[in-house]
């Protein structure tokens, strides 16, 4: 019933935090069909083409800390995986902390944005960019080594409105789970097995600093513990990795 439906849109994550700021009760979803300013994470540009892909966001309200924000994040990347799968046989994965892969390329992407008081969340806006029906030629020069899409990766027949049922379904069943139980057991177990950062050598990039490590796991909280070349462990809060 709280479900808001654009052709265009500058941003579905924009207009959700508009829409919270006046009052959105949880739950309350912002699709687009096309977004002229998609926001990627680290103010890089989404590329939201109309007839691409699904663009939406979600309005979360949990009692939580502010810490909670990366576990949502984590959270939202696993229920992502559990609907694809259903489509694509193989090389699905998540690289920490919520990309999601299909062959090293990247289908989907996360952007999770947060108000808050100093120790309670006010409000998630919780950002899904799947790329669904893109042709290899639509994503240029700049993509094209780094992205795919979803029918790229698939024989079954995609229809919008099932994979955005099944994907807010899927999300739903995870975060009442994790709201009611405290637990983020069984959103991390569905994380872990679609990792494909944990056991690997990476590099962590934090801004011009750029490092060698391991990753050893990730916690529930969401850190990554990884392990330098020196043997120190320590864990990495967020930032990016290439692996
Ligand atoms: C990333 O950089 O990996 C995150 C991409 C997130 C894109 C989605 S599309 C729907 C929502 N609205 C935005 O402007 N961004 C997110």
């Amino acid at each position: 019933k709280n479900l808001y439906f654009y052709e265009t849109i500058d941003s579905t994550n924009n207009e959700l935090k508009k829409m919270a700021a006046e009052g959105a009760c949880e739950g309350t979803v912002v699709i687009a069909l096309c977004q002229t300013e998609g926001r990627g994470r680290r103010g890089r540009r989404w590329q939201s083409d109309a007839g691409s892909g699904i663009y939406m966001s979600v309005l979360l309200k949990p009692d939580l800390p502010p810490t909670a924000v990366q576990s949502i994040t984590l959270l939202a990347s696993s229920a992502v995986c559990k609907v694809l799968e259903k489509y694509v046989k193989s090389g699905l994965g998540i690289k920490w902390p919520n990309d999601i892969l299909i062959n090293n390329k990247k289908v989907c992407g996360i952007l999770t944005e947060m108000t808050s008081e100093p120790d309670k969340v006010q409000a998630i806006i919780l950002g899904i960019g799947l790329n669904v029906w893109n042709r290899e030629e639509d994503f240029g020069d700049e993509l094209k080594h780094t992205a795919t899409s979803l029918c790229l990766n698939t024989d079954r027949e995609i229809s919008r409105t099932q994979l955005v049922v099944e994907i807010l379904k899927e999300l739903e069943d995870l975060y009442l789970n994790f709201v009611e139980k405290g637990s983020s057991a069984k959103f991390m177990d569905i994380w872990r097995c679609f990792s494909v950062t944990i056991g690997r050598d990476i590099i962590v990039i934090q801004g011009e600093n750029r490092w060698q490590a391991k990753a050893l796991d990730v916690l529930d909280d969401g850190r990554l513990l990884v392990e330098t070349p020196d043997g120190k462990r320590q864990t990495v809060l967020s930032g990016e990795i290439s692996i």
